[in-house]
């Protein structure tokens, strides 16, 4: 069954698509080496533990990697998508006979409760509507013994909210300096300070109005005197119209976040890499369940 899906031309065609799009992909959009480090550290707290098993949601291959460096440990990684597993597994360092796919929802995380001793994921609740939020929490923590681990790595909105940037700002920018712009950390970073911007954060919904903000920015470049092309070098995804079509991405104050994450787990640590201004985006949770 899964032998002739993957001889689908359609699977195959994504399977490779993905595979293009990650294999030039950086941090934000993939762990940094300083913050696989820091799920490193955690998977040293489970190592000496019996027949150790670790829960990857996603399939993020710097994960995957540092985790085929220790042969003892159960690597179970749950993805709903076999195509892009593909494409992420092509791109891995390591070869691991460890790991064991299971394809399924994170919404229904089909395991037995008390199952791990671990459970890491990079970004795996930005891909989950926040109304869902609940819902996985529980599952994870369901899954997870109550000696055991997880780390969370989450995006938050915060920095930005207290960086403001104008429109005008980021266009007097691109003027002066255009080649800042071709860095796609540092379009990232600058069009999540617009944030800032009156209308553009929705503290209720916690909900960054990209849509919103695109068309405003266009609107403002095209006054200012900037082609199509120029315009479309101001975005951090590959097609301007891809951001328009996007719905409004929602991204959590860190307090909300926090609060949410208290209500499931305890906070043993945390941690965020400095290695661009971009990587405030993130913080990584280590947790304990409460049970
Ligand atoms: C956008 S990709 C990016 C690669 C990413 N770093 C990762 O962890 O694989 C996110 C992955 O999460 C998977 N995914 C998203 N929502 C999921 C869900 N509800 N259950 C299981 N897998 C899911 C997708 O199939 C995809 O492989």
């Amino acid at each position: 069954m899964l032998k002739q899906k993957i001889d689908n031309p359609v699977w195959q065609k994504k399977e490779e698509w993905w595979y293009n799009v990650w294999k030039n992909v950086e941090p934000p959009f993939c762990p940094s080496k300083r913050e696989v480090m820091f799920y490193e550290k955690a998977v040293k707290k489970i190592l000496k533990r019996k027949n150790p098993k670790v829960l990857v949601l996603g399939s993020t291959p710097e994960i995957r990697d540092m985790l085929a460096k220790y042969k003892k440990l159960g690597v179970y990684i749950i993805d709903a998508d076999v195509p892009v597993y593909r494409a992420m597994t092509r791109l891995m360092k390591r070869n691991n006979k460890q790991e064991k796919l299971v394809i399924s929802d994170w919404l229904k995380m089909p395991f037995e409760n008390d199952s791990f001793d671990l459970s890491l994921s990079h970004g795996a609740f930005s891909v989950i509507r926040l109304k869902n939020h609940e819902k996985l929490y529980k599952n994870i923590k369901r899954v997870i013994k109550k000696d055991g681990y997880v780390v969370m790595s989450r995006v938050n909105v915060e920095p930005f909210l207290k960086e403001p940037i104008s429109f005008k700002q980021i266009i007097d920018k691109y003027k002066e300096d255009p080649k800042y712009f071709k860095n796609f950390q540092n379009r990232i970073y600058i069009l999540y300070q617009l944030t800032s911007q009156p209308g553009l954060y929705n503290y209720k919904t916690q909900c960054f109005k990209y849509q919103a903000m695109a068309r405003k920015l266009k609107d403002y470049a095209k006054k200012q005197g900037l082609s199509e092309k120029q315009i479309k070098s101001l975005y951090f995804t590959p097609d301007f119209d891809t951001n328009l079509k996007c719905d409004d991405t929602e991204i959590q104050t860190l307090k909300r976040l926090k609060t949410m994450i208290k209500k499931h787990f305890i906070i043993k640590e945390t941690y965020q890499d400095a290695y661009h201004p971009v990587a405030k985006i993130f913080v990584h949770f280590l947790c304990q369940p409460r049970k």
